[in-house]
């Protein structure tokens, strides 16, 4: 088949791994004998440096005109809180153009990383668990703005936005273990309190093999640590997404691995590593690629329906880690370390 691909780099240690992505990419085109058309297209603070607009014109262009964006990541000090144009707007922008308001980002212990996560291994054993964060509502999208010596931040959800996000989530669950947790601040805010009469009505209503149960934001990152097992899909609004994949992902070992895809009511879909852009170690090619290997992975599933493809992409890495290939971030202190580039070779070599 033909594919479609917009590969945006972006900032800091973004074109490091998205060259790993893009080598996964060309391998597993030649192997299974598809043609990926990618595109690589300036997007996040090279973006402002370049055009003054961190989502330029014909970036946006060529993002609405692909199957699917690969994205690296964005952001670096130069770009600061007090920069005139940050590149943050630039990606909920993306986020909001291409309309992908379901960000799929799912936890799973590699075996073979169980003693990189800071988390005793008794607690990570079964760990499968996926988060569904909404991503283009809320604080993120809500009114700011100043007035004298006070900011503000509005936060809003209609039940339109909420209802689509739970459907994403029930049938997530139907194909799972059949549970979510809603996680809100239902006890303090009126948002949640819509989040949590919304959601159990259409689980109830639409999903009649899959159950859903309401928990306070604050249990929820206690819980995640204590007995992260028992989550099967995980339900919650735009910023306590944020705030709990980074959690979650220390369950996993390293912010490194874990891949995300955000998707809408079409096929095209926005994937990208969790990760940052990590400034602190950019330009020196030891960032670990695998969460954008893994989100490639993720593009080819549900963006082109290359399912044995995706599959491919994902036996490979865990191949590769179980041989011990290990980038700085998951490596056993003293351990020998593979650079960026290394790292995708294992790959490739696993796949191969
Ligand atoms: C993420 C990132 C972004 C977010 C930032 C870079 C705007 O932290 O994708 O989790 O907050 O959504
Ligand atoms: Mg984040």
């Amino acid at each position: 088949m033909k594919g479609r691909i917009a590969v945006l780099g972006g900032d800091g240690i973004g074109p490091e791994v998205i060259a790993e992505g893009v080598r996964v990419l060309a391998a597993v085109a030649l192997r299974f004998g598809h043609i990926f058309e990618m595109e690589a297209l300036p997007f996040g603070g090279v973006g402002i440096d370049a055009f003054g607009d961190g989502l330029p014109e014909n970036t946006l262009k060529g993002c609405l005109a692909a199957d699917g964006v690969l994205l690296g990541a964005i952001g670096g000090p130069q770009w600061g809180p007090d920069a005139p144009v940050r590149p943050e707007p630039a990606l909920l922008r993306l986020r909001a153009e291409l309309g992908v308001y379901a960000n799929l980002r799912p936890i799973a212990v590699q075996p073979a990383l169980r003693d990189a996560s800071p988390i005793k291994p008794e607690y990570l054993d079964g760990v499968d668990l996926l988060f569904v964060r909404e991503l283009t509502g809320g604080i993120y999208f809500g009114r700011k703005g100043r007035d004298g010596d006070r900011a503000v931040d509005e936060c809003a959800y209609s039940v339109r936005e909420i209802e689509r996000i739970t459907r994403v989530a029930g049938k997530l669950a139907a194909s799972r273990r059949g549970k979510i947790t809603q996680v809100d601040k239902s006890n303090v805010l009126e948002t949640s309190r819509l989040w949590r009469t919304v959601s159990e009505r259409v689980i109830r209503a639409e999903f009649p093999g899959v159950t859903i149960e309401h928990m306070f934001v604050d249990a929820a990152a206690m819980h995640l640590i204590r007995r992260p097992r028992d989550f099967d899909v995980i339900l919650t609004e735009n910023l306590f997404g944020d705030i709990l994949t980074d959690e979650g992902a220390m369950l996993a070992g390293s912010l490194g691995v874990l891949p995300s895809a955000a998707l809408g009511d079409g096929r095209r879909g926005l994937y990208e590593p969790i990760h940052g852009s990590a400034p602190d170690i950019a330009g020196r090619g030891i960032a670990n690629p695998c969460g954008t290997i893994l989100s490639a992975a993720l593009l080819l599933r549900h963006s082109l329906g290359l399912e044995s493809e995706a599959r491919a992409i994902e036996a490979a890495v865990a191949t590769a880690l179980s041989r011990g290939a290990r980038t700085a971030d998951i490596a056993a202190s003293g351990a020998a370390t593979l650079s960026t580039r290394q790292m995708g070779d294992a790959v490739l070599a696993a796949l191969a």
